[in-house]
């Protein structure tokens, strides 16, 4: 078993019978939906909700009832991966392109619990290129204003060489900063400049993280 299997495992422990579960993104999150899966085939009653169209292509296959998140006023628990994560739990997260629905979700969960492998945990954020959602329209404008600050933003492109889309249809900037030394400062600047949609700091938003190690050990950690 990978650490991310590991992980993404062990964060089904916390889904109990009747919640609404926020369903995260990416390759670590997917172990988590593959056991969810099994456990609603045995019986447990849970509604997912999902964080891009490619949880959503999973969670039908594997038969996890869904609700739109216009449709919930609260989600209990959500479970995601992250990119990075540092000390106090602030994170990095959109290497997957979903950042966005990944953050509206957060936004209204009780609880955030983040799965990852043990590689993900840093002393510092931004080594991992920050994704940035902007719309299409003038987007050059921003990247101007990113290249000034020296944040070196590169529009992100699929391995095929064509432009990544979001699901909301929108362009990624990665932007490779190395070191970021002061998050929130940071997204309230990224916030405030016209065009951003959003960007890939997650701040406030896990209270848990699970770890997976690849020693087949795991650990929770309680913020
Ligand atoms: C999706 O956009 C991301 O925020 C993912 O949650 C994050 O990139 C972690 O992905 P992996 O679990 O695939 O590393």
């Amino acid at each position: 078993m990978n650490s991310k299997q590991i992980a993404g495992e062990k964060a089904c422990d916390f889904i109990q019978d009747g919640m609404i579960v926020g369903l995260g993104t990416g390759s670590t999150a997917y172990y988590m939906i593959q056991k969810l899966g099994d456990r609603v085939a045995e019986g447990l009653n849970v509604t997912g909700v999902v964080t891009s169209k490619a949880t959503e292509k999973l969670a039908v296959e594997r038969n996890i009832p869904l609700m739109e998140l216009n449709d919930v006023t609260e989600i209990d628990l959500t479970i995601d991966g992250a990119d990075e994560v540092d000390e106090e739990f602030r994170g990095v997260k959109g290497g997957g392109g979903a950042l966005l629905f990944e953050k509206l979700v957060a936004n209204v969960s009780k609880k955030s619990i983040w799965v990852v492998g043990e590689d993900k945990v840093v002393a510092t954020l931004g080594a991992f290129p920050l994704p940035v959602e902007v719309v299409p329209f003038g987007y050059k404008q921003v990247e101007r204003q990113l290249e000034a600050r020296g944040y070196k933003p590169k529009l992100r492109h699929h391995e095929d060489g064509s432009l990544y889309l979001t699901d909301s249809q929108n362009y990624i900037l990665d932007l490779h900063i190395g070191s970021i030394a002061n998050p929130e400062d940071l997204n309230n600047w990224l916030n405030n400049l016209p065009g951003v949609v959003e960007n890939g700091l997650f701040l406030n938003y896990a209270s848990t993280i699970v770890i997976g190690f690849s020693d087949g050990k795991v650990e929770v950690r309680d913020k």
